[in-house]
């Protein structure tokens, strides 16, 4: 299905395209939709797209490191958060598309607040992935909330990734400062810690490791879970009870971007429906920001979901996150297991 649907991009587009230069990307989805886009925009265009994947934090910190000498022209995808951060650190540039009309009220909100440095792609919630078999395999209940993930039977059976690195993480941290308050989320995170075998580096690591049954929960995006039963791993997925947050995907031009004219019309495709709905062509149901792009029926359905008043605002704020994550790694990361 996914090669017939790139074999018809490329073959309508192959006689088209011509060298007109080059594009340098940093990718902070998954893979295979990294490289979806790369080789549908290259052959379409002409244009060369040099790709570099990094998880939302690890993106930023390179960001950070090439502010004199910037090797980035756009980047695309990753937690909104970090995006918000590099738009007030002066890392991004201020860019507002013709087609911003065309996208859901929390994509625009996303570019508004940021001074249009940013824009939303994608939204999608927290959740927890469990593996049916090892649960069943170990006498374990389904967790559906958080209070559940506390329990000592779970010692050990937790993945989760690392906030420094991982965006996804990061919006866990927020989420639950939001849902419970700074001083019980915090006690929440020490405790939860007693029950994580390891904080990975990247957001999808945990999902992935449980849907191969290496762990039998992990706290993830939803929208990551379809991809890996299609895979035929005995992986679901579920939000807990008590409510959760849902990240704004985001995407930003880079200030000094070496390619710009190329780095606009980039972003300018990647708001397209058309370019939008190779998320779920590359198995990743995020909801897609563009309102015309068709929504797959595996997209976690909204409606169904206790969400918070997620603050983008203030913990997208730089100060914020930077407190939240030396926070983290003092307080929670330090214990023992
Ligand atoms: O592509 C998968 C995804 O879950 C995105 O929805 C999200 O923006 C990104 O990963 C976050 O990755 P990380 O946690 O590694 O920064």
């Amino acid at each position: 299905m996914k090669k017939l649907f790139l074999a018809a991009v490329l073959g309508v587009a192959a006689a088209a395209a011509s060298a007109q230069g080059q594009v340098n990307v940093i990718c902070s989805v998954q893979a295979e939709w990294c490289n979806m886009i790369s080789t549908v925009y290259a052959r379409t265009t002409g244009t060369k797209v040099n790709l570099s994947m990094k998880g939302s934090g690890e993106a930023l910190a390179q960001l950070v490191a090439e502010r004199e000498n910037p090797k980035t022209d756009v980047w695309f995808g990753g937690t909104g958060d970090p995006h918000l951060q590099a738009a007030e650190q002066g890392l991004s540039l201020e860019y507002k598309s013709p087609a911003l009309g065309q996208l859901q009220p929390w994509s625009q909100q996303q570019a508004k607040q940021s001074g249009y440095k940013t824009v939303g792609i994608y939204s999608g919630p927290l959740g927890f992935g469990y593996n049916t078999e090892l649960l069943a395999k170990k006498k374990l209940a389904v967790p559906k909330s958080w209070a559940d993930l506390l329990k000592p039977i779970y010692k050990g059976e937790i993945l989760v990734a690392n906030p420094a690195a991982s965006g996804t993480a990061y919006t866990m941290v927020a989420t639950l400062v939001q849902l419970m308050g700074e001083d019980k989320a915090f006690e929440y995170m020490k405790a939860l810690h007693k029950n994580v075998s390891q904080y990975m580096r990247s957001g999808t690591g945990p999902i992935k490791a449980v849907a191969r049954g290496e762990s039998a929960v992990s706290i993830s995006f939803v929208h990551d879970g379809p991809g890996e039963k299609m895979n035929s791993f005995p992986l679901e997925t579920v939000t807990p009870l008590e409510g959760t947050g849902a990240e704004i995907g985001s995407m930003s031009i880079i200030k000094g971007a070496r390619n710009l004219d190329a780095a606009k019309k980039f972003y300018e495709w990647a708001l397209t429906p058309a370019a939008q709905e190779m998320a779920a062509a590359a198995r990743q149901f995020q909801v897609p920001s563009n309102k015309s792009a068709k929504v797959d029926p595996r997209v976690p359905d909204f409606r169904l979901i206790k969400f918070i008043d997620y603050d983008y605002a203030k913990y997208g704020a730089s100060a914020e996150r930077k407190r939240l994550i030396a926070k983290w790694e003092k307080e929670v990361n330090s214990l023992p297991h």
